[in-house]
């Protein structure tokens, strides 16, 4: 089983209004990617979703799954500063336009800085793209060095990645994404946490949320209140 490292001794244990706060923090930069680009701003809110149901299923108490499904609201907010021409570029990137794409952990980690969250959310913010082999980026943190909630969240990261379309791709079948998740166990994802996941989805009907065409306000995310918030 995933050990849970996202324990509750923390400052919002002391100061239970700061939980609130943060929540509504994250709400705020989740409304500046919505703004900026309504994609990213559904992908993410998926991934929030996504990550809060794969928490819950390995044991994380319902706080720590709901401080992983904020970071998962707002992972990419560091795209709000690429380019609109790398950004929504339909054609594959030049390797310049990829370092700039690279760069948005690293950038979305600077402005969180800035306000009162988490140095946790931060953390797994920053760390969404490292791989567990040590490949990915912005630190090339390998293994268990890579935050707990960084690890889950980059499984249902590219889990939605695959399943969504882009302007430069089409969603891919079900099936097809599965067998990619199992195939990047040990590489690109922390083998256990591929296990669980795969465990999840098998076991949820229709564990696969919509695409949207017009954005969801967060008070009606499907599911968020019934299952995946912590009040
Ligand atoms: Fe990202």
């Amino acid at each position: 089983m995933v050990a849970n490292s996202q324990g509750d001794s923390s400052v919002r244990e002391v100061f239970p209004g700061t939980r609130r706060y943060t929540q509504h923090t994250i709400y705020e930069l989740a409304e500046t990617i919505r703004e900026r680009d309504i994609v990213t701003y559904e992908h993410c809110r998926r991934v929030a979703i996504y990550a809060n149901r794969l928490a819950r299923h390995i044991g994380w108490h319902r706080r720590a799954a709901r401080e992983l499904a904020l970071a998962g609201l707002i992972h990419d907010l560091g795209k709000t500063w690429v380019q609109n021409s790398v950004l929504h570029k339909p054609t594959p990137l030049s390797q310049d336009e990829w370092h700039q794409m690279q760069r948005h952990p690293a950038i979305a980690a600077r402005i969180l800085l800035t306000y009162d969250v988490s140095d946790e959310l931060i953390e797994i913010v920053r760390h969404h793209h490292e791989a567990y082999d040590g490949s990915g980026y912005p630190d090339h943190l390998k293994g268990t060095a890579i935050p707990i909630g960084s690890r889950l969240l980059t499984v249902t990261d590219v889990f939605d990645a695959l399943t969504s379309a882009r302007s430069y791709k089409d969603p891919l079948p079900l099936h097809e994404v599965r067998e990619r998740i199992e195939r990047g166990a040990g590489a690109t994802f922390d083998p256990e946490v591929v296990q669980a996941f795969l465990e999840l989805l098998d076991t949820t009907p229709d564990f696969q949320l919509a695409s949207r065409a017009v954005p969801a306000p967060l008070d009606q995310i499907p599911g968020w209140d019934r299952h995946d918030t912590i009040e």
